[in-house]
């Protein structure tokens, strides 16, 4: 049996736990409570809901958020606490998020606002959540203004994690996670090795975990050293915006942006492609295929311009990197941002690829 992989140290960071179901039933009963709160979503209870046990001995109160962006919504946030107020709670109440990224984000968030801030813990349940969404803390709502615009940080008690889920996930939440696994491994030599030596996806999860961990156990509020986990975003959530692609696709393709923004070396461009091949991930390139028309390069440029790593009107942090492991963050000037994506549009060069 695996051991429980917890994330645990200190108040900024969680237990980080991969666990099996049986001992996932442990770890929930082990929770210092009388009063559980499951937050979910539809798709995930009508599949899951039925391997997650709590102790009979607990008051459990459930909430089946809508899939997707669809529960990170005012609506849904009224609705959800509401409910659990109206259902009775105090402060030693539990909120255990079980779900994909929109889940934990809203559970977390859900637990930083009731009485003021509620402990919780995460069982995540797609690829993207279990290397990234779920740990660090951060949590949230959409604004009509934006994504995430409404939110706080409020670090998870535990976050256990149990790769069985990923079995159901589509083809399309595979590669979203696959993505970010693609940041890690820049991010991080000992994660590429391990990718690149095709290690089994749970060791490769728990790598990522684990540095994310770390990170954010260094810089919990992102002030510095967790700006690097957004690697290959400003480029990304402006692809994911202009050509409708799922997140993870768009962040390997915000990768390559980057790697000509930081004129990487030809081994850094091959070392990539590697990777897309391992990750099956080459459909990340098949935007760059033909040059992008300048109104496409427009509109990815504008949605660069309301990024909310922009440090001023005129300058935006971003995740350089020459080399595997070496990623530096540099206030840039947005001009340059606009000379790789023209670099990549009808008016430049033409395809890059
Ligand atoms: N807080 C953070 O640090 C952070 C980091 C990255 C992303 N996010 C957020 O995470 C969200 C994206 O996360 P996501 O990709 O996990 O999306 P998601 O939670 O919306 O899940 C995607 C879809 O997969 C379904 N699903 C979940 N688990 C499943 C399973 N095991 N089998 C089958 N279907 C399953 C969900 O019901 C949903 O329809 C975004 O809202 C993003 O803003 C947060």
């Amino acid at each position: 049996m695996t051991p429980p992989l917890s994330i645990r140290p200190g108040s900024t960071s969680s237990a980080l736990a991969s666990v099996e179901r049986d001992l996932l039933t442990a770890a929930i009963a082990s929770l210092e409570t009388d009063t559980l709160v499951v937050i979910t979503d539809e798709t995930v209870w009508n599949l899951h809901g039925r391997h997650l046990k709590i102790p009979s001995t607990r008051k459990r109160i459930l909430w089946i958020s809508p899939p997707g962006e669809a529960g990170k919504s005012y609506e849904n946030y009224r609705a959800c606490a509401e409910h659990i107020l109206s259902a009775g709670i105090h402060r030693k109440a539990h909120i255990l998020a079980f779900g994909g990224g929109a889940v934990t984000d809203f559970a977390g968030f859900v637990a930083a606002t009731l009485l003021r801030g509620l402990p919780w813990s995460a069982v995540p349940t797609t690829l993207l959540a279990m290397v990234d969404a779920s740990i660090g803390g951060k949590t949230g709502i959409n604004s009509e203004h934006g994504k995430n615009l409404v939110g706080a940080f409020h670090f998870p008690k535990n976050v256990w994690i149990d790769s069985r889920y990923l079995k159901t996930l589509s083809r399309d939440q595979v590669l979203s996670g696959r993505g970010e696994i693609l940041k890690y491994c820049l991010l991080d030599e000992r994660i590429y090795d391990k990718v690149a030596a095709g290690d089994p996806l749970e060791t490769v999860i728990a790598a990522c975990a684990a540095y994310k961990q770390r990170i954010v156990k260094r810089d919990p509020y992102e002030a510095g050293a967790r700006k690097l986990l957004n690697l290959g975003h400003t480029y990304g959530h402006a692809l994911e915006k202009s050509f409708g692609l799922p997140h993870g696709i768009a962040v390997a393709a915000g990768i390559r942006l980057i790697i000509e923004h930081s004129r990487g070396t030809a081994t850094l461009l091959a070392e990539y492609h590697d990777l897309l091949d391992v990750l099956e991930l080459e459909s990340a390139l098949d935007l760059f295929a033909t040059p992008f028309p300048a109104s496409q390069a427009e509109r990815i440029l504008s949605f660069i311009g309301k990024d909310k790593k922009l440090s001023s009107a005129e300058d935006i942090d971003l995740v350089l990197v020459k080399k595997v492991g070496k990623p530096q963050i540099r206030s840039t000037p947005i001009r340059e941002l606009r000379d790789v994506v023209s670099r990549f549009s009808a008016r430049g060069r033409g395809s890059r690829a």
